[in-house]
């Protein structure tokens, strides 16, 4: 790490547990009186102030309706947000196209990556995404290839993460594509991307990288994560209103995906004809500007993903040490982010658990299946967590465990 990137990260951790400052930007954003959310993982809250600009550009867009956005957004301004999205992202605005959400990005990229021939081979593992999955299985039809479905052991290391990926590409010579998920939506995980991605350049293998859950909650530049293709969505830690989303591809490997469904508005080497066709929601895209001004001034994700993390390690440390209370996510600091999940090790039944949660102590999380280490309970803090919820939480996990 260098000196800059040190002093980033102890101003970060000093901001994630300073009350006074989260209070103020819980201030921020207006909240339905109910449960103790800790289902942030679905979706994030607009700020106040965001969804004023969004309601403000709604309002706009429908009183000035094609006559703004044939002359204006369609040939200028759109291309503005795109800029900023790539100076927020530090690529070339060559490289980014805005979507609807991180699965049409993801399968966009699935569906018209060009390089597979029949009879190769595609990865994906139990922690991805279920769309991304389906959308991997579904080569298998459309392409003749064959899909190898590795699951990761359990609990997760560094080093087992890394000797899934590198034992999955010794044995298959004929993998061309993997999926990779950032932070898996099931337990929180953090992938070691970078470390894989050099794996998989050492066996050719392309990586297809699933940031849906990271973008806005971990400090990364995308540049230095060495893949090639990518999408994400803008709605989760982004604060971004619903429906947004993008599509990046490294310049240089633009011709490895075709022009989505062979639209040829656009020049083949050119991104924006990977998002498939369609009207955006261009009020949505308008507020995007907003957005990102109030993410850096917050302290970007660098502060952000240090108080999500930090109010993840209020509840685990106490978590850990109670009889009856398995959690799933590693506490390796590589490896984890705000999210984490854990199971009751006592009752078969994880959703029945999750409803007892809300019934007896006020607090709303999601069960989830689906990796091969079981059933779980997802936590979820966000920018409107105080250490108080979490101390609610950990009252109701101890009295329940
Ligand atoms: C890991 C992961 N990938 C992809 C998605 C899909 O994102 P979107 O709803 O933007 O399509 C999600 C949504 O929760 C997710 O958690």
């Amino acid at each position: 790490m260098t000196s800059a990137q040190t002093a980033v990260t102890d101003y970060a951790i000093a901001r994630a547990q300073d009350e006074a400052f989260w209070q103020a930007i819980a201030a921020r954003y207006d909240i339905e009186p109910g449960p103790i959310n800790f289902e942030h993982g679905y979706f994030g809250r607009m700020s106040r102030e965001v969804l004023k600009t969004y309601e403000q550009h709604l309002a706009y867009v429908n009183r000035s309706n094609a006559v703004y956005v044939r002359q204006r957004f369609d040939t200028e301004d759109s291309e503005t947000i795109r800029a900023d999205l790539a100076s927020l992202l530090e690529v070339r605005p060559q490289e980014v196209a805005l979507t609807r959400c991180a699965s049409e990005s993801l399968q966009s990229l699935i569906r018209n990556y060009n390089a597979l021939q029949p009879g190769d081979q595609v990865l994906i593992s139990d922690l991805d995404y279920n769309s991304v999955q389906s959308a991997m299985r579904w080569l298998a039809k459309s392409r003749g290839v064959e899909v190898i479905e590795i699951t990761h052991k359990h609990p997760a290391s560094y080093d087992s993460l890394l000797a899934a990926y590198r034992d999955a590409f010794a044995g298959h010579p004929r993998l061309k594509l993997m999926a990779l998920t950032h932070v898996t939506h099931r337990t929180g995980l953090v992938m070691p991307v970078q470390a894989i991605a050099s794996a998989a350049t050492e066996h050719g293998v392309d990586i297809i990288l699933d940031g849906a859950h990271a973008l806005g909650q971990l400090d990364f530049k995308l540049s230095d994560l060495d893949v090639a293709f990518a999408g994400f969505n803008l709605q989760k830690w982004m604060g971004a209103p619903l429906s947004l989303g993008f599509i990046y591809v490294k310049q240089d490997r633009i011709s490895a995906i075709d022009p989505d469904m062979g639209d040829t508005r656009y020049a083949p080497d050119d991104i924006l004809g990977l998002a498939p066709y369609g009207t955006p929601n261009i009020p949505a895209l308008m507020t995007l500007p907003k957005v990102f001004a109030e993410h850096r001034e917050i302290g970007g994700s660098a502060v952000k993903g240090a108080r999500l993390a930090y109010l993840r390690d209020l509840w685990v440390r106490e978590a850990r040490n109670m009889d009856g209370i398995e959690v799933l996510t590693p506490d390796d600091p590589r490896l984890y982010c705000g999210i984490t999940s854990f199971r009751f090790q006592g009752h078969a039944d994880q959703p029945l658990m999750t409803r007892r949660l809300l019934d007896e102590h006020g607090i709303f999380a999601v069960p989830r299946v689906g990796s091969a280490c079981g059933p779980c309970i997802r936590i979820t803090p966000g920018f409107i967590t105080s250490a108080d919820d979490v101390a609610r939480l950990t009252h109701a996990l101890r009295s329940l465990a």
